[in-house]
Formats: structure tokens, sequence, C-alpha cells
């Protein structure tokens, strides 16, 4: 399934362009992605907060609050620091079910300067629906939601 990462990539710029605050560019990003992204079922953000990882902005059946870091695919991503790409859910130990329809997924971990302060989460209804090219082409998409949040030069916060 191609997607257009660097046009979608390009219509996030402009969309976040000008905007910090966290919650609503958070909104707008996963929102976009949703629509840009051909099949899925489930698009979303996890917040770091302490050891945790908490539900915030997604597109989807409402999904489970909490997820410990370590556990769950999202999790594991957030501990790893590494972006978790998961063929086949119901071949993933310790893979924490919101929605059945689920069968593949992708976790990119949300960095700034190589602080953790979420993930991007992603799920399908198809197996093995997430190629490499959708992995970089994500974490790009997250790279530029990440600047977004960041100060500009000569900007103080
Ligand atoms: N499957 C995820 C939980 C989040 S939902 O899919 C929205 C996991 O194993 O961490």
């Amino acid at each position: 399934m191609h997607v257009d990462y660097q046009s979608l990539n390009e219509q996030l710029a402009a969309l976040l362009a000008g905007q910090k605050d966290a919650l609503a560019n958070s909104a707008n990003f996963v929102s976009l992605l949703y629509a840009g992204i051909p099949g899925i079922n489930w698009l979303g953000i996890y917040v770091l907060r302490g050891k945790e990882l908490v539900l915030g902005p997604f597109q989807g059946l409402p999904a489970c609050v909490r997820i410990p870091v370590g556990q769950g695919a999202c999790g594991t991503a957030a501990e790893k620091r590494e972006t978790l790409r998961v063929d086949d859910v119901h071949e993933f130990a310790g893979h924490i079910v919101c929605d059945p329809e689920s069968r593949s997924e992708v976790v990119v971990p949300l960095l700034i300067h190589g602080e953790l302060i979420g993930v991007l989460d992603i799920d399908s209804p198809q197996p093995s629906r997430f190629s490499e090219a959708d992995q970089s082409g994500v974490e790009l998409l997250c790279e530029t939601f990440v600047q977004s949040l960041l100060p500009g030069p000569g900007e103080f916060i």
C-alpha cells in the first residue's frame, strides 16, 4: 500500500507551522496521519508520565489508558527507544489488545534530544501492513511533529 510520505510530511509541516501547543499539535498530527495512511484502524499518541504511557489524542475505538514502560508493543518500543514493527500481534508475547480487529502494529518512540516523551502507535486489521518504507515514512512524520514542539532560533521557550 503506497503512501507518499514526503507529501504527507509537507502537509504536516504546513499544518503545524507556527504552532507550539503540544495538545493542539498532537491532535492535528494524529488526525492528518489517520486520514493519510490507508488500511489502519487505530492511530494515536501515548504520553510518558513517570513510568507509564498514558493515552493521548487518537483516532479509532476507545483504547486502554495506561501502559507500563516495558509492557506491550508500546511499552517495549518506549523502553528500547526504538521503532517496533509487529507483523502479527498474535505472535507478539505481551501484546495488549485494545481493538481485537488489530493484526499488525508499528510503534515509534517520540524523542526530544534523546529523551522519551511518548510513542506514536498505529494499528492495522491486516497482518504485515507496515513495511520498512512505512516505518521510515512514519519516523519522518514523528520527527516533524517533535520539531514542531521545540523553540525556534531566538525563541525563549
Ligand atoms: N497494542 C498496544 C496497546 C495500544 S492499542 O493497540 C491502541 C500494545 O501492545 O502496547
